[in-house]
């Protein structure tokens, strides 16, 4: 600093001169009055505000243009810097201003000839297009307009920026910024822009395009890129075709990236693969297919290598060049079959490994690196026992084995050591082989599945587990008691699966207060006595499933208590007494599906305890459940979207609340003995895809309202006593004779039976039908039966009808 070396000295010599010596690191120079008007200009097309950077990756958003004020020395301003000797503008960084509003195409902006760095990356032009005049910098070595809603295409002009060596216009963010909501593609490179870019920018050196639609580019014209290159990113630009394999090739590569094109196909070149300088390689969800060759191995460098979800097959390589820095390698969802070769389990520096989802087979080695955090080898065929060295890998946070062949137990030792873990969220060994015994686990899992093996014994080791927050112990054959511990070990235990066990006993009094479970499923064990009320302790249970035991109990009243229980299932159990509406018209909200078939519980039917159902009724097919059990749920709802009742015995009339099940697909009331009129509510079962009322006694006209049902494909009345003209139109014209024979009133197309008013008359009444709908004729009793069965998801049909093949409404 202008010859004072010492801050000292500085400041004791020169106190009141400190702020022009020491604060100014390089002499001022004024800018020139038209670069100065011409930024302020700039400034002015644009509001301020915070919204606009609030994706700013690398530093806070920062209103730089609010200090720019008219008639001050510009190269003063935030975000300028002028040349030291002429003064003029020579870079601008605006990233992260909060600048919002178009871009003009033309502004007195593009006359500051000598910019070489331009930064406008992280505002918010309002999709603007990017102005040609983006190409009136030959200065230039730096442009970065990257997530700044731009959009339209790249204009080729940007190829006369010839001293270019850095282009950003990424705007699909390669990270999981938060929040952020990635656009279509909003931006498009075209052929003559690409390959002017590739044959002028020869001092290029980092190319970042992420999201940019280049579906029209030959991925060969990016054969010739600029030797310069040490970064290449083309995340999700949708490329299709061949990548020529220079591209591995290129001498000073470090950064690779090519993922998420899925129409981008490529092999691994042979030999001569890619520079030593290769740091970073990234090609999952491409269509690559091929082996990947043994000279991939090369590059020392490496230290990430992503290359799942492509077509890649065959055996690793099987050669010494390990990678001595690799620290992230993800091999997964492609058909890579045979045996791991040794250097795998050897990388010395490894962090993360996924391999699942392939073939390979044989045993999975020990591990010889200690700093493995994540392991997954899922969806394979390993077979052998469960490799002993992870219980040396302290840092490791999840370890996915499931899925594959492995077999052996799950040693104690393992466990023990284990107790040094920090933490390990996914413990997953499911649908495995493993035999014996579970042994004490360590407190420090919060997820472990060991579902679907062979393990036996008691549960009691599980009783450690303080952390857990999902324990799926399914299909085993633990038996025992369900220990008392489990109440009480966990607060933080959300999801308990003991299905298809051998437990037994009575569920005794186990849930303690502050019991944080949403799902608890029991299914298919031994377990006898009566259903704990402690259960209401578990105030956010949501799925409780108890089905096929041997539960002996009246029916469980308390848990009117539990207001997120969403599925309730008790079938096959020997709950026995009559069942009453909830008593509070508050309670049991969410319910949703509730199976308490099988038992010898009986519904005395107060008459209106049909509205009390009537929530139930209306299935919100895409409602979430408990975090693991979409799946299951999904089915069971997907099952609720049709009544099949079909061949029974059924008597009376259709009722009008069968319009209320408006959430339903399919219905097949089919071969009973129902009687009186289609009731025009039907039209309100708007999903309404099939529709069976055949071989009923049914009278009286088709209501023209059925024609709202839009999505009718199939509609069958035949053999009823249906008078009346067929109703017209829409979704009717479709439907042939076979949907309404078997009915001497019926008259229009498609019956070849015209219609004349002399049929048109209504039918003399029914004897039957004095009485009005509602008053509880033997028919509506059994209707009554329907709409509570299938809110409580009865299956109908196991003890009555005429023998006919039935789908039911259980599960
Ligand atoms: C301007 O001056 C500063 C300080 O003397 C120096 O570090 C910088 O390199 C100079 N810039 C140019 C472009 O000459
Ligand atoms: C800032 O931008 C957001 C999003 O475009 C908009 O909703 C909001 O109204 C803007 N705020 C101001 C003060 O203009
Ligand atoms: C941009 O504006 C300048 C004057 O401000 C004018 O000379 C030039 O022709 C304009 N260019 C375009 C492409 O409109
Ligand atoms: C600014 O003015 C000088 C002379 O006054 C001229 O040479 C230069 O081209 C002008 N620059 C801009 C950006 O208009
Ligand atoms: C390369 O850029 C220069 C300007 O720097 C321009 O004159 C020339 O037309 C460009 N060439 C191509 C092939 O785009
Ligand atoms: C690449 O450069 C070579 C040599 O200059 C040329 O022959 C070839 O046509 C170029 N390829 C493409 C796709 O531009
Ligand atoms: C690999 O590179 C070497 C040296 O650059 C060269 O001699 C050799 O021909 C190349 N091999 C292939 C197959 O391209
Ligand atoms: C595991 O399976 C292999 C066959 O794949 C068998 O030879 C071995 O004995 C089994 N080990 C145990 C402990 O069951
Ligand atoms: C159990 O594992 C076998 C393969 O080992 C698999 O086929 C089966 O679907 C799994 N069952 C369940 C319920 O996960
Ligand atoms: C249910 O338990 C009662 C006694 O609590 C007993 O009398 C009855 O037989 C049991 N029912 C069944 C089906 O086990
Ligand atoms: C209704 O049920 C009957 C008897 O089970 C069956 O024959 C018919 O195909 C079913 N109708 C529809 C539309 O599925
Ligand atoms: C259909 O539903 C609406 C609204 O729920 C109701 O007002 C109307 O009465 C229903 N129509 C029939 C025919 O039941």
């Amino acid at each position: 600093m202008m010859g004072y070396h010492s801050p000292t000295f500085c400041l004791l010599l020169c106190s009141h001169f400190i702020s022009v010596l020491c604060s100014s690191p390089s002499p001022t120079h004024l800018c020139s009055p038209n670069q100065s008007a011409a930024l302020f200009q700039f400034k002015t097309h644009f509001s301020i505000n915070q919204t606009a950077s609030k994706n700013c990756e690398y530093s806070n958003p920062k209103a730089k243009t609010t200090s720019w004020k008219k008639g001050t020395n510009c190269c003063l301003w935030d975000g300028v810097s002028c040349d030291n000797i002429t003064g003029e503008v020579i870079s601008l960084d605006l990233s992260c201003s909060c600048l919002s509003g178009t871009f003009p195409s033309n502004t007195t902006f593009f006359l500051l000839s000598s910019l070489q760095r331009l930064d406008l990356s992280f505002n918010d032009f309002g999709k603007s297009e990017i102005s040609s005049n983006f190409g009136r910098f030959p200065s230039s070595t730096h442009l970065d307009l990257s997530y700044s809603w731009f959009s339209g295409l790249v204009p080729y002009e940007i190829s006369y920026l010839s001293n270019l060596v850095s282009l950003y216009l990424s705007y699909r963010p390669t990270t999981d910024l938060i929040g952020f909501q990635a656009p279509g593609p909003i931006l498009k490179l075209k052929k003559f822009a690409v390959n002017e870019i590739v044959r002028n920018l020869t001092k290029v050196r980092e190319i970042y395009l992420d999201g940019i639609d280049m579906s029209s580019i030959d991925p060969n014209s990016l054969v010739n890129l600029s030797y310069s290159l040490t970064s290449l990113s083309l995340f999700g630009c949708h490329l299709r075709g061949k990548l020529p394999d220079n591209i591995f090739k290129l001498p000073n590569i470090e950064y690779l990236r090519l993922d998420e094109n899925p129409k981008l196909t490529g092999q691994f070149p042979k030999s001569n693969w890619s520079s030593p300088l290769l740091d970073s390689l990234y090609l999952s969800f491409n269509y690559f297919s091929g082996k990947i060759p043994s000279s991939l191995t090369n590059p020392a460098k490496l230290s990430i290598l992503t290359l799942n979800d492509n077509q890649l097959e065959g055996f690793l390589p099987d050669n010494q060049n390990a990678f001595p820095n690799l620290a992230l390698l993800d091999l997964s969802n492609n058909l890579l079959s045979g045996t791991t070769p040794s250097w795998l389990y050897t990388i010395p520096r490894l962090l993360y490994l996924n391999l699942g989802n392939n073939q390979f087979n044989g045993h999975i080695s020990e591990f010889q690196n200690r700093l493995l955090i994540k392991i997954i080898l899922k969806d394979s065929s390993f077979r052998g026992p469960i490799p002993s060295s992870i219980s040396k890998l302290v840092d490791l946070t999840s370890l996915d084995l499931s899925s594959n062949e492995l077999n052996g137990t799950i040693s104690l030792n393992m466990f023990s050591e284990l107790q040094n873990l920090k933490k390990l969220d996914v413990f997953d060994l499911h649908s495995n082989f493993i035999e014996g015994d579970l042994p004490k686990l360590p407190p420090n899992i919060r997820f472990l599945s060991v579902s679907n093996n062979s393990l036996v014994g008691t549960l009691s080791g599980i009783c450690n587990m303080k952390f857990i927050e999902i324990l799926d112990l399914s299909h085993n054959d633990f038996s025992g008691i369900i220990p008392q511990c489990i109440g009480s070990f966990s607060q933080s235990l959300s999801s308990l699966n003991l299905k298809m066990n051998k437990l037994h006993g009575a569920i005794t009094s186990i849930f303690a207060k502050g019991c944080a479970l949403k799902n608890l499923n029991l299914n298919s064990n031994h377990l006898e006595g009566p259903l704990t009320p402690s259960i209401t302790n578990c105030k956010e249970l949501q799925v409780l499933d108890a089905r096929n035991n041997m539960v002996n109990d009246s029916f469980p009243h308390w848990i009117e208590a539990l207001s997120e229980l969403q599925v309730l299932v008790l079938r096959s159990n020997r709950f026995h007494g009559p069942i009453t509406a909830a008593t509070s018209p508050r309670s049991l909200l969410k319910l949703r599906i509730v199976d308490l078939s099988y038992n010898n519980l009986f519904v005395p039917l107060p008459t209106d305890y049909i509205k009390n159902f009537k929530r139930m009724i209306n299935i919100i097919d895409d409602g979430k459940a408990v975090k693991g059990f979409e799946i299951e749920l999904v089915k069971i709802l997907t099952i609720f979207t049709s009544i099949d009742l079909s061949c029974n015995n059924f008597e009376g009339q259709i009722p009008r609340d069968i319009g209320e099940l408006s959430s339903l697909r399919g219905l097949n009331l089919s071969h009973n003995n129902l009687v009186g009129h289609i009731p025009s509510s039907l039209r309100n079962m708007t999903r309404l895809e099939w529709l069976d009322l055949s071989s009923n006694k049914l009278s009286g006209q088709i209501p023209t309202g059925l024609l709202d049902l839009t999505f009718l494909s199939s509609f069958n009345v035949s053999c009823n006593q249906l008078v009346g003209p067929i109703p017209k139109g829409k979704q009717f014209n479709t439907f042939e004779n076979g949907s309404y024979q078997g009915n001497v009133g019926l008259c229009g197309v498609p019956l070849s039976r015209g219609c004349n008013n002399n049929v048109l008359g209504q039918p003399p009444p029914a004897p039957w039908m004095n009485s009005h709908e509602d008053d509880g004729s033997k028919l509506e009793f059994g209707w009554k039966v329907v709409v509570i069965g299938y809110g409580f998801g009865f299956i109908f049909g196991a003890a009555m009808g005429c023998g006919c093949l039935r789908t039911g409404v259980g599960v």
